[in-house]
């Protein structure tokens, strides 16, 4: 099936909206998996609902990831964009730096006019380590901007690829194969109910504070993401918006 059957009263986004039981559901046509060109619409129609409902909202989170790096590119600075102030989601330092979520909130500030701070947290802490570094004043504070996020702005990747495009150790691969993953975002594996099985060794935003923020904007599409994405939002924060393509939308659908 395409999209134009579905189109004029956007049946597809209404069924997705309700199926997945969030706000609201934005498909935009093709799909980015076989056409590369639809990333960029992806990201385009993720702007534009972000630059529509950001309002009065002040403090933005985002994380890393090709998908939400691409969304700066469709800004343009904008009046109320000067008193808006970008973090990461979460600390970390990913293989490519261009697509980290520091250098992504750097990309934002820049696009809309606002500013930015980084948080740099080294990801391969031992436990004990981490529980001295997540009391050093730096990660404290980024837990408090947390507390009061105005907005997130996250992608959603395939659990199994995550955890190989991190380095993660193999016991962990195994852990995760055998909870049966699917899903990942903020650093989060979820399984296909939406429950966490593994979560990476970092100071991030917490599923509690997740709960509280007003705006929650996923962006992610492809065929192949399809379980990644229903894992997600099977535990989604019910006000999150979801943005993604006509691929990955219709193979949700086949899945529900
Ligand atoms: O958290 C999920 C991943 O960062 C998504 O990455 O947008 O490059 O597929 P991607």
């Amino acid at each position: 099936s395409s999209i134009d059957e579905w189109t004029g009263n956007n049946l597809l986004e209404r069924k997705l909206t309700s199926l997945l039981g969030i706000k609201e559901v934005k498909v935009v046509a093709g799909d980015s998996d076989a056409n590369k060109a639809i990333k960029g619409q992806l990201a385009n129609e993720a702007a534009k609902q972000f630059l529509e409902r950001i309002g009065d909202g002040r403090l933005v989170a985002v994380t890393g990831g090709t998908s939400v790096a691409s969304i700066p590119q469709y800004i343009q600075p904008f009046e109320r964009g000067e008193r808006l102030h970008f973090i990461a989601a979460r600390g970390g330092i990913g293989n490519d730096i261009g697509l980290q979520a520091n250098i992504i909130a750097a990309t934002f500030a820049q696009a809309c006019g606002g500013t930015y701070s980084t948080f740099y947290y080294p990801e391969s802490l031992s436990e004990e380590a981490h529980e001295i570094f997540k009391r050093e004043p730096a990660a404290i504070d980024m837990m408090k901007q947390y507390e009061r996020t105005d907005c997130v702005i996250h992608g959603i990747g395939d659990a199994l690829r995550m955890a190989d495009m991190r380095g993660t150790a193999e016991d962990v691969k195994s852990m995760l194969q055998k909870n049966e993953a699917k899903g990942e975002a903020f650093g989060f594996y979820f399984n296909e109910v939406g429950d966490i099985v593994h979560r990476i060794t970092t100071v991030g935003i917490q599923t509690e504070q997740l709960e509280k923020v007003p705006l929650l904007l996923a962006v992610a599409g492809g065929k192949k993401k399809a379980e990644a994405i229903l894992s997600y939002m099977a535990s989604a924060p019910r006000q999150t918006l979801l943005v993604t393509d006509e691929g990955a939308a219709l193979a949700m659908l086949e899945k529900l």
